[in-house]
């Protein structure tokens, strides 16, 4: 096992470049399994997430190559519709072969998803569209299995904006006969980014980005050249952890639109952000303010950005409130923080932090992703050395993190415990 080892109090300067989103390259990753042709994917992380949903496809008949940033995809005439356990729990965004295997291949059999420990991330909602659009699915002994003679299009309404569900239903309805009508469909930008990649294939979607998504059933959908989106959470954490550490740092390569509610409040709490085409810079120019946050869908403050936001109020001069109102169980980072020193009290869905004049090194475990990119931030502030366990859950979301953040001058090195 690895840990991450930092030694605290260095101000972050420099340029640091994003990869393309994560979110992004998940779904249009499945939703290579519609295409009849070879499809070009660029710009794609090479991340532990990747690699994972890479093998899921490949499980079920895609050729799939890397060439450095590309990633090449090739599907087989027939698709086997069946994803291995142990690779579906490894990752709960391989739940979204199911549109394109019951779009494609008209059944489909998988075994519930795994993912990040945050709360019980029901699959209703996918299911419920699903079930609209003509498939029959039963669930049991741990396994969703659906099939259909032929998806239809249809109205559909979404009890809550979710994401996964708004893409497994947009890629399931892109081969259906007929317009399907997403109403209360999730706008985040990878939403966005997985219209115009079925686009791109010969699909016929409009709206995303809005409130409801149509999409006109087409016959086939062919291979395609694509260049995914950056990643804002990547972009949102490095701009977090310049904040923190009251550095002068130029985010490039991102979308600033993609990221307005994150930025507002790294301005109320008196960072200084300039925004430019495909950059931002942002300046620390002192001791950070407390501020008030509610997580919510796009484009509201993003619950991927809440855990860095945590550590973001541990040190700033003033009580602040957060919300979560997007997942139950997404305050594991806390008790972890509290080891820093962080003074921190969470009641339900809301934490309310005490902001301390400085946290100081400890040992410290990080359970998910985000909470683990929290503790670094906390890790690049404390005083003294902080020892972060647990960073292959770090591997999953953030490429070469620690080599990135050493360009920016933190003192950050990746150990093998003892
Ligand atoms: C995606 C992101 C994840 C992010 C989340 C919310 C990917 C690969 N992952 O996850 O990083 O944190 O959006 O922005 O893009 N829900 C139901 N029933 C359902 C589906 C969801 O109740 O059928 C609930 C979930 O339990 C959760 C909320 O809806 O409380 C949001 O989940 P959802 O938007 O679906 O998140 P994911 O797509 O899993």
């Amino acid at each position: 096992m690895e840990e991450l080892v930092i030694t605290g109090g260095r101000r972050l300067e420099g340029t640091v470049t994003v990869q393309g989103a994560k979110n992004a390259a998940l779904p249009i990753m499945s939703a290579m399994l519609l295409a009849t042709g070879e499809c070009r994917l660029r710009r794609v992380p090479h991340l532990q997430d990747v690699s994972v949903m890479a093998a899921v496809i490949r499980s079920l008949g895609v050729r799939v190559e890397r060439s450095g940033q590309d990633l090449l995809v090739t599907p087989e005439a027939r698709l086997t519709p069946e994803v291995p356990a142990e690779l579906m729990r490894q990752l709960r965004a391989s739940n979204l072969v199911m549109g394109p295997l019951l779009g494609r291949a008209r059944y489909f059999r998988v075994p519930y998803p795994g993912g990040c420990a945050i709360g019980s991330r029901p699959m209703d909602l996918h299911i419920k569209g699903l079930m609209a659009m003509g498939a029959e699915v039963t669930e049991k002994q741990g396994y969703i299995e659906a099939r259909t003679t032929g998806l239809r299009g249809t109205n559909i309404y979404l009890d809550f904006p979710s994401v996964g569900a708004t893409e497994n239903l947009m890629m399931a309805a892109a081969l259906a006969d007929g317009v399907t009508n997403l109403h209360n469909a999730a706008r985040e930008p990878e939403i966005v980014d997985l219209q115009n990649f079925l686009n791109a294939m010969g699909a016929r979607i409009h709206g995303a980005g809005r409130d409801t998504i149509r999409i006109e059933g087409v016959k086939e959908l062919r291979g395609c050249n694509y260049k995914i989106i950056p990643d804002r959470i990547e972009a949102g954490t490095f701009l977090a952890a310049a904040a923190a550490t009251r550095g002068d740092v130029l985010v490039q390569d991102c979308q600033p639109g993609h990221l307005l509610a994150v930025l507002a409040k790294l301005r109320e709490m008196g960072a200084r952000v300039i925004i430019k085409k495909d950059a931002i810079r942002i300046q620390g120019t002192g001791r950070l303010q407390a501020t008030d946050c509610k997580t919510l869908p796009y484009p509201g403050f993003p619950t991927d950005m809440q855990p860095q936001f945590m550590t973001l109020m541990a040190v700033a001069e003033g009580t602040s409130v957060m919300v979560e109102s997007i997942f139950e169980n997404r305050y594991k980072q806390a008790a972890e923080l509290r080891r820093l020193g962080a003074d921190i009290r969470i009641e339900g869905r809301v934490a309310v932090i005490n902001g301390v004049p400085a946290l100081s090194g400890s040992v410290v475990e990080a359970s998910d992703l985000r909470a683990g990119a929290a503790l670094v931030i906390a890790g690049l502030v404390a005083e003294g050395q902080t020892s972060i366990e647990g960073i292959h859950h770090l591997d999953r979301g953030y490429e070469q993190l620690e080599s990135r953040l050493r360009n920016l001058g933190a003192d950050i090195q990746r150990r093998s415990e003892k």
